[in-house]
């Protein structure tokens, strides 16, 4: 430590030569920092010269604190300076290792949509809605009871045959048809009852138009005076709702041990518009429901009295309506989930 102002005028000049290097040897805000602290800290270079100006003899102590007052104004100024050209070389560098090149193309993000089963579900729904029906709904394993025997199906009837059943027990099935929640529903409910109840049924059943597991919406109507013209023309106005003015309808008799009379309606085959192919089988015609006069026995099962309250059901089969609608000619497409055959919709 110096003991004269010339000493310590020579340390001066050597810590001078020293903060200069050191501060042109830092590239960043951190070692920046780091010289900061080791010359203006409380234990810093010069912070402990200007503690020694106490050993000298007072009569050199105020040339001795303005020297070094000095050098730590000049290592303040240096440091500042020193620190502006760090900050903005960091940041040329963050920009330079950020740039975004405007010029790459997008990343396209694919649009999902909904199924179109989903779609046409809807458009049954706001159908029906708007003619004031309730939506409701019933279990996809059902008893025997509601799936059969509540719908004039005894065991051991032969009607059972029409519809190739997946029993899971003696007394539960895999629900066949949408029908069970028409039982369910007047079990429940006095007359008037308009409700539709959409779902999943399932069937032993495979080719281009039938699938294991397809959906069906039920329709029921029941209260005083309703005939056989209200289940016609709610059906055909549904059919010209869905399908257009112009596409080909027509009600075949058939037989349903729930209804009485009973009919099926059929539209114009998509594929071939009528004349014959493979997917309608060379009829010309595509079924998409059953339906029929409540069985005047299946309402007083459920507890109405058939001399006061008269109804139509019916049974619509969505899957075959999306491919009349959309020109669909195999079934499984629905299930195979390829996105190519979905973004159609
Ligand atoms: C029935 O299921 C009756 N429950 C319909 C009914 C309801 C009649 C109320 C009277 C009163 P059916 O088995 O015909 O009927 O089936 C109805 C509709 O479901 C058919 O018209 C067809 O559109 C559709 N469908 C039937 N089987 C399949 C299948 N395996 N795959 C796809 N759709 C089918
Ligand atoms: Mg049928």
């Amino acid at each position: 430590m110096a003991e004269t102002l010339s000493g310590l005028q020579a340390e001066v000049t050597r810590l001078r030569e020293e903060y200069k290097r050191e501060l042109a040897a830092v590239s960043s805000t951190t070692e920046l920092e780091e010289v900061r602290v080791r010359w203006l800290g409380k234990k810093g270079n010069v912070t402990q010269l200007l503690r020694s100006v106490g050993s000298l003899p007072p009569e050199l102590r105020p040339a001795a604190g303005q020297e070094i007052n000095s050098l730590r104004a000049e290592v303040e100024e240096a440091i500042s300076a020193r620190a502006a050209e760090v900050r903005a070389r960091e940041q040329e560098n963050r920009i330079r290792e950020e740039r975004l090149d405007l010029t790459l193309p997008g990343r396209r993000m694919p649009l999902g949509h909904l199924h179109p089963l989903t779609l046409v579900l809807q458009d049954i729904k706001r159908f029906f809605i708007g003619l004031g029906y309730q939506v409701v709904e019933g279990p996809e394993i059902e008893t025997d009871y509601y799936n059969f025997q509540a719908l004039n199906v005894p065991r051991d009837h032969p009607a059972r045959d029409m519809q190739a059943t997946f029993y899971l027990s003696e007394d539960l099935v895999l629900r066949t048809q949408t029908s069970p929640v028409q039982a369910r529903t007047m079990e429940r409910q006095k007359p008037p009852v308009r409700i539709i109840a959409p779902g999943k049924v399932y069937r032993v059943d495979a080719d281009l138009t039938h699938s294991p597991m397809f959906h069906q919406v039920e329709g029921l109507v029941v209260d005083r005076g309703i005939r056989f013209s209200d289940l016609k023309g709610t059906l055909a106005e549904f059919a010209r709702a869905l399908f257009g003015q112009d596409r080909a309808v027509r009600f075949r008799p058939s037989y349903f041990p729930f209804t009485e009379p009973s009919a099926e309606m059929d539209i114009s085959c998509m594929v071939c518009g009528g004349r014959g192919c493979r997917v309608c089988k060379g009829e010309g015609w595509i079924e998409i429901l059953g339906s029929g006069m409540v069985h005047p026995q299946v309402l007083e099962m459920a507890g109405y009295d058939p001399e006061d309250v008269t109804g139509f059901a019916f049974g619509m089969g969505v899957e075959r309506i999306v491919m009349l609608r959309y020109g669909v000619d195999d079934i499984r497409l629905f299930f195979e989930n390829d996105r190519r055959f979905l973004a159609r919709f």
